[in-house]
């Protein structure tokens, strides 16, 4: 390991405390001048390192920089994120994933990026993705589950995201069916799972699930258009969060809630934030415009819909599109 990433997972390492150049140079195998030279080099990249005479080093709390040993720290799951790739530019994270899987990448290998220059979403639309503000990140799964239960993991994802979210800011999410994740009333989350099936299409070979999350101000980054619909974690509750430690948090919570999905536990916290419920909503079912009540999520996350003819409809993620409160 580079002399700047160990001193990187060192300074990750003491948190809030400093750690004399003494120490750091005895603890790294190299002189105190070789540490300070790393130092510089951190500095160079963007980290603000504090120091301090006769007390040494340490990270200041506002470091916001995606990097592998930053997520590490925060990392408290068994799987998820144990194979990790930080990238600062990439064209999207999901076609890096997906290409990881198909070469034999473990579960829960995932890649992380500062920046895309072709962020993918729903329905072939791009996902704007500048650098500085967000995190883009795509998680290699491999289920145990079977393929039927395979639509649930972007619902238990966006579970995942809102909590990690919540428990780092103090602020309320929800979460709009299916899985877009809101704050004060604008998307601060998508999500994105593409699949590989086995050759008889009865398996999953594996899923990738791309997420998205706008954390820093994006005032200056999203155009007039996208801000009318879209915001960030900052812009819409104030709450300035370290995007590598959300980053760790996010999967941690995701391992949580897909180990949740065969006994239906993580519905219950979906339940209690999805947006659309209650309301008078429309959506297209293939070419079909529909308009009816949303009246709740059933077992398998599905939208149960009252159309006007007293008929109960169950929309499955892969059918609907344009799925809105009326009048939004
Ligand atoms: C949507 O809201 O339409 C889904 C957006 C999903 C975006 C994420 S960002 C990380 C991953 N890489 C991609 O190219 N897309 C997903």
């Amino acid at each position: 390991m580079k002399v700047k990433n160990a001193l990187l997972s060192a300074l990750a390492g003491a948190g809030e405390g400093y750690i004399s150049g003494f120490a750091l140079a005895a603890q790294l195998g190299v002189s105190r001048s070789a540490v300070w030279k790393a130092v510089k080099a951190l500095e160079a990249e963007g980290y603000t390192i504090e120091s301090v005479t006769a007390k040494g080093y340490r990270l200041s709390g506002d470091n916001d920089r995606l990097s592998a040993e930053l997520i590490g720290k925060a990392l408290h799951t068994e799987k998820l994120g144990r194979e990790l790739f930080v990238h600062d530019e990439i064209g999207s994270t999901n076609t890096a994933a997906k290409e990881l899987a198909g070469q034999g990448a473990p579960h829960g290998t995932t890649v992380v990026a500062d920046r895309q220059t072709a962020g993918r979403g729903r329905m072939g639309r791009s996902f704007v993705s500048p650098s500085g503000t967000g995190i883009y990140m795509s998680i290699v799964i491999r289920p145990e589950f079977g393929i039927e239960l395979a639509p649930m993991m972007t619902s238990a994802a966006a579970c995942a995201v809102a909590k990690a979210v919540e428990r780092l800011s103090g602020s309320p999410t929800q979460i709009k069916w299916v899985n877009d994740v809101y704050m004060a009333g604008r998307k601060i989350c998508g999500i994105l799972t593409e699949a590989s099936f086995g050759l008889e299409a009865k398996t999953l070979d594996y899923a990738v699930i791309g997420i998205g999350i706008n954390v820093r101000s994006v005032k200056t980054t999203l155009d007039e258009e996208l801000r009318a619909v879209a915001t960030s974690v900052e812009d819409a509750c104030g709450a300035r969060l370290d995007r590598s430690r959300l980053c760790g948090e996010v999967l941690c919570q995701l391992e949580r809630y897909l180990g949740m999905i065969e006994n239906g536990g993580f519905l219950a916290d979906y339940r209690r934030r999805e947006l659309l419920t209650g309301n008078r909503i429309t959506a297209n079912v293939g070419a079909r415009p529909i308009e009816g009540e949303a009246i709740g999520i059933d077992d398998s996350a599905n939208l149960i819909v009252r159309l006007d003819s007293g008929e109960e409809v169950h929309l499955s993620s892969g059918e609907a599109s344009l799925c809105r409160i009326k009048g939004r």
